[in-house]
């Protein structure tokens, strides 16, 4: 399994169209929002496009992750409930695309140059917070979705953690960017309350309580990991930007809590986890 990193290479603008990083902060200080390349130091810019790069390659990945499930799903309302997912995937992966587009990235090339069909087929292959490919994925999505339930926990983990790493979006110093996430997240709501809803009704029916908790065992603990690591440089800088508005850890206790709280009232147990950085010292590749 390739481990690395390969940066993927960017059409950026000359540096000379960027603003003393002086300004930004002075700019940002004040309050003032950031609409234009022509208001960005370099260094904004380019930790912007790697936040951006990060959501859409996921919405990409996850909504074709999704595309079999329009197949499989158990009856034609929920093959157009996933139908509907798949769409609002398709449409968040544009929208986010548009923006870096809007930016000077030449995204056709990005699109052409990844598999965003690639999964990590190896059986019981746990990847804690490695990425395996070089598009910005978060890692989540090389995971395989092989049963309904496993779909279900998707919605009920992964969305949800999208849901919570949007809401530092829709404060963001990057109005386009804000302004984008709005319906989006709107949209990753109802993705939740799907996820929500089959949790209940499958941890409440004795016959299928064992497989529910199964899946929860599985997706939760991969989900936790998304968040990247407490206190780390990167998200200092994307808080002093506004780019983030909280450290990693804090949107990850946020997530836990929403959890517990369904976990709790549908009699599950919650699963461990242990931070992978906790158990090796693998560089940090991914969710700074
Ligand atoms: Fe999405
Ligand atoms: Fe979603």
């Amino acid at each position: 399994m390739d481990t690395q990193v390969r940066e993927t290479v960017v059409t950026a603008p000359p540096a000379q169209e960027f603003v003393p990083e002086a300004q930004v902060r002075e700019r940002l200080t004040e309050g003032r929002e950031i609409e234009s390349r022509s208001e960005m130091s370099q260094s904004y810019y380019d930790n912007l496009v790697n936040l951006l790069r990060q959501q859409a390659d996921s919405e990409l990945a996850g909504g074709i992750g999704y595309v079999p499930w329009i197949a499989k799903a158990p009856n034609i309302e929920e093959k157009l409930i996933v139908a509907q997912i798949v769409k609002d995937e398709m449409r968040h992966a544009k929208a986010c695309y548009k923006l870096l587009e809007g930016l000077g990235i030449d995204v056709d090339s990005i699109i052409a140059a990844h598999d965003y069909t690639m999964r990590v087929q190896a059986e019981g292959a746990e990847l804690g917070t490695q990425r395996v490919s070089d598009d910005k994925r978060v890692n989540m999505f090389y995971y395989t979705i092989d049963t309904w339930t496993d779909f279900i926990m998707f919605n009920f983990c992964m969305d949800r953690a999208a849901g919570h790493q949007l809401w530092d979006v829709e404060h963001s110093s990057y109005a386009p960017w804000k302004r984008a996430i709005a319906q989006i997240a709107k949209e990753e709501v109802v993705h939740i309350h799907h996820g929500d809803t089959w949790v209940r009704k499958l941890a409440l029916d004795p016959a299928t309580k064992a497989e529910v908790q199964a899946a929860l065992d599985k997706w939760y603990p991969r989900t936790m990991n998304i968040f990247g690591r407490p206190g780390t440089k990167r998200n200092a800088l994307y808080q002093q930007y506004g780019l983030k508005q909280r450290d990693n850890d804090a949107v990850r206790a946020a997530f836990k809590a929403e959890v517990e709280a369904v976990v709790n009232e549908v009699g599950l147990r919650m699963p461990e986890w242990v931070a992978d950085w906790e158990n090796n010292t693998t560089p940090e590749r991914f969710g700074a």
